[in-house]
């Protein structure tokens, strides 16, 4: 017989470490999808500091790392009034959820996690235990409240994956069907994968040793304009059209973050570029790119100079969190059969 269908509200929940600094693949990828998401359903955006001490931090800056982390969700435009925004380790569901969840998921379950393996590199034996667990504090994040729907990009698909696993059997071990939804992915369309502006078959990523790799959030004007014409690229002119892209990857990754900045495809671009070279679009790219994220980080800046402000936002957003995961977890521990008096 087809097991009935989880039937809760739909719910969006993401996340984001407060470790080294947000850039542009994170706003294409992932702030300017929760904007557009926050439209259509109730969601949750978490700043994960549990998360980011699986390696070390910083104790004196990470508070400072976590404020900064919410204030480019708001300014990216996430509405804090609408969705919530707060700091993970401020709501302690995700931490008891995480222990309950340990003893439900399956070590060979991790064993084949592939971000612990390319993270611990060869001396596995060093990483820390949460690093190898981190996984399964990702499920207690989203099952914590019943989240529905999770956008992430293709890297996490697998912890997601898990997400899904840990669910299904902690639904079935204490034998109550459709406990926990199993969470989806959300795809996140085109402008999800935003290369090194130096290789184009890398990741722009905050761990890149190259600065000229990535546009942080936070770069000035100068820096954007900078970084890119400094980009790498082959010395073609563009194509007419998307097909004339193929083998070309730091060609199309800035035709890519053109499409996704002004909101055209990538046709479009290439119809307005094709036959023009590197020396005209640069100039046009970054133009756009100043154009669409100075105002980013002047308010970022803004916020960040406001830290009461912050703080109340971020207090606010975690007793909202608090009031749904708090009736969720009462049922966890019910259905674990913990004491109660
Ligand atoms: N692991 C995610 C990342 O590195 C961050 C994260 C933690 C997350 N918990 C989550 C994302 C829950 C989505 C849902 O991108």
């Amino acid at each position: 017989m087809a097991e009935r269908a989880y039937s809760g509200p739909m719910r969006v929940f993401s996340g984001v470490q407060p470790s080294g600094s947000l850039h542009l693949g994170n706003y294409l990828g992932a702030l300017a999808k929760w904007v557009e998401m926050q439209k259509s359903y109730d969601c949750i955006f978490c700043v994960v500091d549990l998360h980011a001490i699986t390696v070390s931090q910083d104790p004196k800056r990470l508070a400072d790392q976590t404020r900064e982390i919410a204030a480019a969700y708001i300014a990216a435009g996430v509405d804090p009034e609408r969705s919530i925004i707060y700091p993970q380790s401020a709501v302690l569901a995700h931490v008891e959820l995480g222990w309950i969840l340990n003893c439900v998921a399956r070590m060979g379950w991790l064993e084949r996690m592939t971000q612990f393996k390319d993270k611990a590199g060869k001396d596995r034996e060093r990483a820390s235990v949460g690093l190898f667990d981190y996984p399964v504090l990702q499920a207690a994040d989203i099952l914590a409240y019943r989240a529905t729907h999770v956008p992430t990009g293709e890297d996490q698909k697998q912890h997601l994956e898990l997400a899904r696993d840990i669910a299904d059997r902690f639904n079935r071990e204490f034998d109550i069907p459709n406990f926990f939804p199993l969470p989806e992915p959300m795809t996140t369309g085109p402008g999800a994968r935003v290369m090194s502006l130096k290789d184009g078959s890398k990741k722009m990523s905050k761990s890149d040793p190259s600065e000229a790799s990535r546009i942080n959030l936070l770069d000035s004007n100068d820096e954007i304009v900078r970084k890119i014409r400094r980009a790498t690229t082959d010395s073609e002119p563009l194509p007419h059209v998307p097909e004339g892209l193929a083998g070309r990857p730091e060609a199309s990754n800035l035709i890519a973050i053109y499409s996704a900045l002004a909101g055209v495809s990538e046709a479009e671009v290439l119809n307005a570029f094709g036959g023009r070279g590197f020396g005209e679009f640069k100039p046009a790219l970054a133009e756009l790119a100043v154009q669409k994220l100075g105002p980013i980080s002047d308010e970022m800046r803004r916020l960040m100079a406001d830290r009461a402000e912050l703080d109340r936002v971020l207090s606010r957003g975690a007793g909202r969190a608090r009031e749904i995961a708090d009736p969720i977890m009462a049922e966890v521990r019910q259905a674990v059969g913990f004491w109660r008096p």
